[in-house]
């Protein structure tokens, strides 16, 4: 078994290297490795300064995170991080100088251990952070009091209540790092221990009161991070708890804020949040790993791309392209449509240069990058064509016709349809193992998502590829099966149908909004179909109506089609469940809504009546989770995690909760299947519960477990 923690000395440097692939996390073994060889260097007469550093790609990473589930209670967790401040006390009281040498990242422990030592260098490329709140904690091995003794209260306030990763030119600014080192790492590390040790200097942080000496200022900006946070947090507690610990360190003395955090710290951890974001980070990895497709499988390289129809999801696709460096032929059927689309690009792409966020050369440059057409010119050099033109099966069917005879037989052939089927297309394009489906999320080039829809004849290398490319788009590939709606839009039916009828039952839409935005959603389900296009979920339930399907069983509200109707399509008519005023985004509401619900009320024969936010809330999560487990049992997604994944990434559910099938776990299976079974009694034969559901309620299992 190769040593977690080595020691050699280097003129006359004692190096202390943790080696624990992949990122150096702090497992068992690690931190006490690294308190040892400290004590050792010492000890030894050789070393007249020491230089902590990572093997391979990176520093410490952080705690071990697979570790938090395993903390069974409080005592155990203040335990541990009694344990693990007193290391910390114990390497900055190392009497040579200890250097924390940077490489890749310093984050979460691995910063706290970096900022235990008296000096810190790091490479250009180097970030460093306190991502814990990421993951529903709050830094726990001191770094609520160093960090802002080191950076200041407002660096430190951003950096643990956003997670963010900061630059090491920012990080020197801020006077986290002492200096970047260009060229070796190890040989600079050394040469800043070398002279320190020359000059016989040694700074603990803890000593560092400057930068928190003004409390006034200090307390003024945990407030307003505190009222900021109101806006962005949604629902979770950790960002706020970092507040509160980093608060401690303008209130406490060094060794009470210490104590203020592991208390703190023992709060989170066991939390649901915690356990929740936990869960999430890791299947957030796991998607990407699939049955039968190994890291090392082939996958075919993507240098060039073409997309057919320059609509909303045309040209947002065509945006992630460039966005990735990958040039674009942009395909449209007339001259009007495609001078609209790539209008559409142009100015999102302004409207970034407008806030700074890009320069105007780059507006230029990728702009250059696509190569608008209303042929079929380029497409037998491109290696993916993504269809997006309309929802309509037979125009689709054509394209991937046309497609099988205009591009290399090597060429990915990927459709954006929200809900047709994919085996269709594979069999007109002649082409089948090529063919997948890459469901992107609107808009394209801001949303992380990308279902990636497996035929029944895509071959392992078209999914590995997709994989793969997602990736390199900056999006979070999920494999889901072939079926109607696929896993995200399939479940979102459940979800709308339940909205739908709670609003004839007689909640109002901005009531049902925002039951959901409290619950932590960015938008409710009525602000978002507005922004989406009501038009687009009404042509889906014309194609349905002329196969005699429908999407959710169970009674289906006639308000939806009549705003298609009536031509309010959501915010780009000015009109849909909401009004607009010219200009303004912000949704108002419109009493003619109310007028259609209770119509359609009266013509169900319902009396509307009150309803509670809570029952918004159990109604629509019931519904979707019932139907997830539909979706798990039929194996169109391979694990909860995929789907809970999907949510957070393609709907925006907010994190902290997990995602629909952690949510039921959270809340036991037994009862949510009690609340369908309440809900069938109630409301009638459409609710109905998935026998996978009924089977692990059974079994006194979760979706997880
Ligand atoms: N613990 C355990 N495993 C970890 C880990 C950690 N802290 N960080 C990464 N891993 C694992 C991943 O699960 C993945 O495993 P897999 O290959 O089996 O799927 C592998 O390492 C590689 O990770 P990524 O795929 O994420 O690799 P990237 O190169 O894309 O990213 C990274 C590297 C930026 C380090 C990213 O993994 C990351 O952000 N990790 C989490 C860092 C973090 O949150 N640290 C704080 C931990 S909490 C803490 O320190 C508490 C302290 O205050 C007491
Ligand atoms: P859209 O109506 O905005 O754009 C479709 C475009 O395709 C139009 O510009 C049209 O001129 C063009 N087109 C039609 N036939 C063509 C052809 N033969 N060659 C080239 N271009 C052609 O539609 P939208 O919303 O972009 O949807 C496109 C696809 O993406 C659909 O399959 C839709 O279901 C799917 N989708 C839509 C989402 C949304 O939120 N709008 C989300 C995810 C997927």
């Amino acid at each position: 078994m190769p040593e977690l923690v080595r020691y050699h000395v280097q003129e006359e440097v004692a190096v202390v290297t943790v080696d624990n692939p992949p990122v150096n996390a702090l497992s068992p073994g690690v931190p006490e490795g690294i308190s040892e060889m400290v004590a050792r260097a010492a000890a030894d007469p050789a070393a007249r300064a020491v230089v902590l550093i990572g093997a391979g790609t990176t520093f410490i990473a952080g705690a071990d995170i697979r570790i938090f589930g395993t903390i069974p209670d409080r005592e155990a967790s203040l335990r541990r991080s009694r344990e693990i401040h007193a290391r910390l006390l114990a390497l900055e009281d190392c009497p040579k100088p200890l250097v924390a040498a940077i490489h890749g990242t310093a984050l979460g422990g691995g910063l706290e251990f970096a900022m235990a030592c008296h000096y810190r260098v790091g490479v250009p490329a180097a970030r460093v952070g306190q991502p814990e709140v990421l993951l529903g904690i709050i830094p726990g091995a001191g770094g609520t009091q160093r960090l802002p003794r080191l950076a200041g209260v407002p660096t430190a306030l951003e950096l643990c209540t956003q997670g963010n990763h900061s630059s090491a030119s920012r990080a020197l600014a801020e006077g986290i790092l002492d200096q970047i080192v260009e060229g070796d790492l190890l040989a600079g590390a050394i040469a800043f221990a070398r002279a320190k040790a020359a000059a016989g200097e040694i700074r603990k942080t803890r000593h560092l009161d400057a930068r928190i000496a003004d409390r006034q200022a200090g307390l003024t900006a945990c407030a307003a991070a505190r009222a900021g946070l109101r806006k962005i947090a949604r629902g979770a507690r950790a960002p706020y708890a970092c507040v509160d610990a980093i608060e401690a360190a303008l209130t406490l003395d060094f060794g009470g804020g210490c104590q203020r955090e592991i208390e703190i710290f023992a709060d989170c951890v066991l939390s649901a949040e915690s356990r929740n974001l936990v869960r999430l980070f890791f299947a957030e990895r796991e998607v990407a790993k699939v049955p039968g497709i190994a890291k090392d499988s082939p996958a075919r390289q993507i240098r060039s791309a073409a997309v057919v129809g320059a609509g909303t999801m045309g040209g947002g696709i065509a945006m992630s392209y460039v966005n990735a460096g990958i040039p674009v032929i942009l395909r449209e059927a007339g001259q009007e449509a495609l001078d609209r689309g790539l209008s559409v690009i142009r100015k999102n792409y302004e409207i970034s240069a407008s806030k700074g966020k890009i320069s105007k050369e780059q507006v230029e440059r990728a702009l250059s990058l696509i190569r608008p057409t209303l042929g079929w010119e380029g497409f037998d050099q491109v290696d993916i064509v993504v269809e997006a033109v309309f929802e309509n099966f037979e125009l689709k069917k054509s394209v991937f016709a046309e497609l099988g005879r205009v591009t290399r037989p090597d060429c990915i052939l990927a459709s954006n349809t929200s809900t047709l089927d994919i085996d269709q297309f594979a069999q007109a394009s002649g082409r089948p193992a090529s063919v997948v489906g890459h469901h992107f999320f609107s808009p394209a080039n801001v949303m992380k998502l990308l279902e990636i829809v497996r035929g029944k004849h895509s071959s392992l290398e078209t999914i590995a590829t997709s994989l793969q490319l997602a990736k390199k788009l900056g999006k979070v590939g999920v494999v889901v099966g072939n079926c109607f709606g696929f896993v995200a839009n399939r479940m979102l039916a459940y979800y709308l149908r339940e909205a739908h009828l709670l609003l004839e039952e007689g909640a109002s839409v901005s009531q049902i909004d925002q039951a959901l935005t409290d619950f932590g959603f960015p938008v409710g389900p009525y602000a978002m179909q507005d922004i989406a296009g009501i038009d687009v979920g009404a042509r889906i339930r014309q194609y349905l109506r002329s196969i005699g399907k429908t999407r959710a069983e169970g009674p289906q509200s006639v308000i939806p089609d009549q705003l298609y109707e009536m031509g309010r399509y959501g915010q780009k008519t000015g009109a849909g469940w909401y009004r607009y005023e010219p200009g303004n985004r912000a949704p108002v509401p419109d009493p003619l809504i109310e007028e259609l619900a209770e119509k359609a009320a009266a013509a169900r024969g319902l009396t509307r009546r009150p309803i509670a936010a809570e029952e918004i809330v159990s109604r629509v999560m019931t519904a979707l989770a019932n139907e997830g487990a539909n979706v798990l049992a039929e194996g169109m997604a391979l694990r909860p995690g995929d789907i809970d994944v999907i949510y957070v990434h393609g709907f925006g559910f907010p994190r902290h909760r997990g995602g629909p099938m952690a949510y039921a776990d959270h809340l036991g299976l037994p009862a949510m299947l009690a609340k369908v079974r309440e809900y069938r009694q109630t409301f009638g034969d459409h609710w109905s519960a998935s026998p996978l559901l009924e089977r692990l309620a059974a079994e006194g299992k979760g979706f997880y477990s």
